[in-house]
């Protein structure tokens, strides 16, 4: 099938590979002409665990290729995937669909023939219908522009694993004809069992954000539980494993911390509750408002709990801070919580240094008031305390004696639990730990 996908960000771009690999022939589209550029190249322009390796395959098959113009997109496709952002708006909780509706407003004028316009994009519901709309108001008449939504889960840091074998696919279609063409594009994942969920194109809508409304509400449940355990002497993380034996709570997405940040959940909870109060059933998603604000309060907690260790001031004191993407396996810093604190520990005074795996270029460019450390233990250098913000692997293989000799004094903040803390304890460091007893 000939595929476009437009939009090659972090979800476009593995999704228009991921496409190419299942045997589509894809165009691949955005307005960056670097972005372009880099990818015909076969260099993905950010960093995902498998994602050149998908697109040298894709470069030795031929199947895949990249322009910046839409009207070439749509002489090419029998079917668009719609992958643009949909970020929060600046001064309202709302999502800004402006990429959404300019790819819209560029791409229909150019619908020759029948061909289907699928959104993967998280938009609030109701967006998909109006997109219908807008394509037969623009399509030249006669074009038979359909529209369905096909919202995409992929994470971050295993995005290809997550394209190449879902857990699910969810299709809101207008007709029989839309499920059948989708089922055609996807038909290597059904072979594999994946469900199908044909739907209406509200129920595909509200499918994504219920999903990452679910997951967030999952890590503020356990950051609001690591609060009560902080103060009751309590610890959070074997009260995370003993309640995820329960099979209808599950382990995954109980690791209690500094909260979750990026480019899709905190966003997608505020347009969600956005959304909600537009439709009247605001009062529905109160609780969404709580889980955003236990979310933002673990990064308070994360910084007062560093400056107690430090002695109350940050003024002249050295803060290391081990982690600057929004999670480990990625080089995205939207919404970190990592960068949020060390830039607000900076604001108080101290000389703040940045390790980052793959992230330092991304964070230096946003935060250049920061300092950046290649290695660790040069991150580490003259520190009065360490904060261990996003849980890169390599972190937990340090050795903390080797650490501690570099260090002024070695006092670790461990917000994300999964360091091994009687090991550096045992190596003479002061150790605090999120929803641990101290
Ligand atoms: C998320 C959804 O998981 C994905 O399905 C959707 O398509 C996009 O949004 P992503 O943003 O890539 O994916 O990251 P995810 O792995 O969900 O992590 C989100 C944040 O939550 C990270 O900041 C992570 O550190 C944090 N997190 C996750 C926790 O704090 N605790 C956990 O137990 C799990």
């Amino acid at each position: 099938m000939r595929i476009t996908v437009i939009g090659t960000g972090y979800l476009g771009a593995v999704h228009a590979a991921g496409m190419a690999e299942i045997g589509h022939d894809v165009l691949g589209v955005d307005i960056d002409p670097a972005k372009i550029e880099a990818l015909a190249d076969g260099r993905p322009p950010f960093f995902e665990p498998g994602l050149s390796e998908l697109l040298a395959r894709t470069r030795e098959k031929g199947n895949l290729t990249f322009t910046t113009s839409l009207r070439a997109a749509a002489e090419f496709g029998d079917l668009h995937f719609i992958c643009v952002g949909t970020p929060q708006q600046r001064g309202s909780y709302a999502a800004d669909l402006s990429h959404l509706n300019a790819v819209v407003d560029g791409l229909a004028p150019y619908l020759e023939r029948p061909c289907l316009v699928v959104g993967k994009s998280t938009v609030p519901v109701g967006t998909a219908a109006a997109v219908g709309e807008r394509l037969a108001a623009l399509a030249p008449v006669g074009a038979r522009a359909e529209v369905a939504w096909n919202p995409e889960f992929l994470r971050e840091g295993t995005a290809v694993q997550d394209t190449l074998h879902p857990d699910r696919l969810v299709a809101g279609v207008v007709s029989a004809g839309a499920e059948t063409l989708l089922r055609e594009v996807y038909q290597p994942m059904l072979d594999e069992g994946c469900p199908f969920v044909a739907t209406d194109l509200a129920t595909a809508e509200l499918v994504k954000v219920a999903a990452n409304s679910f997951l967030a509400t999952k890590i503020s449940f356990i950051n609001a539980m690591a609060e009560v355990c902080e103060t009751a002497g309590a610890d959070v993380v074997t009260l995370a494993q003993s309640i995820g034996y329960d099979a209808r709570i599950g382990a995954r997405f109980l690791s209690a911390g500094l909260g979750f940040g990026g480019g899709c959940l905190p966003k997608d909870i505020r347009a969600f509750t956005a959304r909600a109060e537009e439709l009247g059933v605001g009062r529905s998603l109160n609780f969404l408002r709580e889980v955003d604000e236990i979310n933002m309060r673990a990064r308070h907690r994360a910084i007062a709990a560093a400056k107690d260790l430090v002695g109350g001031t940050f003024l002249g004191r050295n803060v290391t801070i081990l982690g600057a993407a929004f999670k480990p396996h990625s080089d995205d810093i939207r919404d970190s919580p990592a960068l949020n604190v060390a830039a607000a520990i900076k604001l108080q005074g101290a000389h703040v240094c940045v390790h980052d795996e793959e992230a330092i270029d991304n964070a230096r460019a946003a935060y250049p008031a920061l300092e950046y450390a290649r290695e660790p233990l040069k991150a580490c250098e003259g520190a009065d305390v360490v904060l261990h913000l996003t849980e890169w692997p390599q972190y937990s293989a340090l050795d903390p004696a080797e650490l501690a000799k570099v260090t002024n004094v070695p006092r670790l903040l461990e917000a994300r639990n999964t360091l091994d803390v009687r090991r550096w304890r045992d190596a003479g460091w002061t150790v605090r730990s999120l929803g641990r007893a101290a």
